[in-house]
């Protein structure tokens, strides 16, 4: 393992720390023209950093077998419990082949009307000329779509509105809360997280019991589905596991679509000419009528726009931990071995993406994306631990696009900056003013 060539800018005692405290996307980049594997200090600790798509593959694909999910998500399980996100080994295999058909085409059709619905009660909302700040308007939008889509039924409402006010808090201050040292525990600092935490769960546990008690298999949410789901054992979910699921669906599906989201209202805002393409392709495809599942397919411009929001602004980075000795790149690492895949590095590859910071669509016209080798595109994952929700985070995003956005044009408040990248688990925007103007006003 010390023969992985250290990281550049490394200062005895602390290690890279200071480097990424200062600007953590610009080492991730940076990385990438250092070398494949690379080996970072966090103060004292060691970690490997796989910058390259065949070592990120080998590790997500060839060799994910001798991979866990490690050290960060040991450290979020008291909040996330151990929902499919945060399992590893034969658990995880059942659990995902359980939860897999809740994602099947069949079951879409369903999910969709009810974005529909709330993407067109957000457009209701708006008035002519109003001021909003997109990314908190996306973000509650999203986590009360995924509510909504997890527990569709009456019995669910209560919870819908609890995670609505309570997530934003947990989401917030979650990476903090998880790697803080024990003796805070009790510190004031993280009374609002912890009553958000324990109201979350109990809301969430009261509706499972609710649910339970009537009758699930009739329902075609989420919630219901877990509830009815059998291994071939004939064995199902616990409670405790159908809130974990629940949970780590909530962590993992809410912020990623929010962020996408405004990125993609902000890229279009200075891209009136994709705007354009896209609006003539929704008049052609819906016209006057709703949206529909039927048209998510049909509606190539807003994947592309898709596509190339998350390649720019996606998954940052993700972590695992060697189960056993194992050889990336070269060279072996032993077991233990925490590792980071640096996803940003990849998107942002020149050589790949010409101009690699500008927002362009094109580069995912047929022709163009086939040149490109499938494990450099990699913003959900690959292998075994792939997002499971890729295709529904898709479908509610271009639903949400190709309700609003005929109805409303968003252009940045009259002198505010251009978003800059935040940076949690993914790149979201830290801020994106914006005013709504009725389309066919100029
Ligand atoms: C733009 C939106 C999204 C992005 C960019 C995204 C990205 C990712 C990535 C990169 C992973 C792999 C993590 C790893 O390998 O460590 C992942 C896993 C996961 N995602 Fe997503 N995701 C999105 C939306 C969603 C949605 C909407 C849901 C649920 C409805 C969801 C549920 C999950 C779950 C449960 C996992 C864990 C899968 C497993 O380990 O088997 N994601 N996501």
């Amino acid at each position: 393992m010390t023969a992985i060539p250290l990281a550049k800018g490394s200062i005895p005692g602390l290690g890279h720390v200071p480097r990424l405290l200062r600007d953590p996307l610009a080492v991730l980049r940076s990385l990438h023209a250092e070398g494949p594997l690379l080996r970072l200090n966090i103060g004292t600790m060691p970690i490997v950093v796989a910058t390259s798509a065949a070592t990120v593959n080998e590790v997500m694909v060839k060799h994910s077998k001798a991979f866990k999910k490690g050290r960060l998500f040991e450290q979020m399980r008291p909040v996330v419990g151990n929902g499919l996100a945060n399992s590893d080994g034969s658990e995880h295999i059942r659990n995902r082949r359980l939860i897999q058909p809740m994602f099947y085409k069949e079951r879409m059709a369903g999910y969709a009307e009810v974005m529909r619905e709330l993407a067109e009660t957000l457009a209701d909302s708006w008035s002519a000329g109003q001021q909003i700040d997109v990314d908190e308007v996306m973000g509650s939008y999203a986590i009360e779509t995924l509510a909504a889509t997890l527990f569709s039924t009456d019995i669910g409402r209560p919870a819908v509105e609890s995670v609505r006010e309570d997530l934003p808090i947990i989401l917030k201050n979650m990476l903090r809360r998880a790697l803080a040292p024990r003796f805070t525990d009790n510190w004031p600092i993280w009374k609002e997280f912890d009553r958000s935490a324990v109201r979350m769960r109990s809301v969430i546990d009261d509706v499972i019991a609710k649910t339970r008690a009537s009758e699930p298999g009739n329902g075609t949410d989420l919630l219901s589905l877990l509830l009815s789901a059998r291994d071939d054992t004939g064995a199902g979910f616990t409670d405790e596991e159908v809130r974990d699921e629940l949970t780590t669906m909530l962590f993992a599906g809410s912020e990623t679509v929010a962020s996408t989201l405004s990125w993609a209202m902000h890229h279009l805002a200075e891209h009136p000419e994709v705007e354009r393409e896209l609006l003539k392709e929704l008049d052609k495809v819906v016209g006057d009528r709703p949206v529909s599942f039927a048209d998510v397919p049909q509606l190539p411009t807003i994947t592309r726009v898709l596509d190339e929001v998350i390649r720019l602004h996606g998954v940052v980075s993700l972590m695992r931990r060697t189960t056993e000795s194992v050889t990336i790149g070269g060279y072996v690492l032993p077991a233990d071995t925490e590792v980071l895949l640096s996803l940003y590095a990849l998107h942002r590859n020149p050589e790949l993406y010409p101009d690699p910071d500008r927002f362009d669509p094109d580069r995912w016209l047929p022709e163009q994306a086939a040149r490109r080798p499938r494990e450099h595109v990699v913003p959900f994952g690959a292998g075994n631990r792939k997002c499971i929700g890729d295709k529904f985070a898709w479908m509610e995003a271009t639903i949400t696009l190709a309700t609003i956005l005929p109805r409303w044009k968003l252009r940045p408040v009259p002198g505010s900056k251009p978003p800059t990248e935040s940076t949690a688990s993914m790149a979201h925007p830290a801020r994106v003013p914006m005013i709504v103007h009725p389309r066919g006003e100029s």
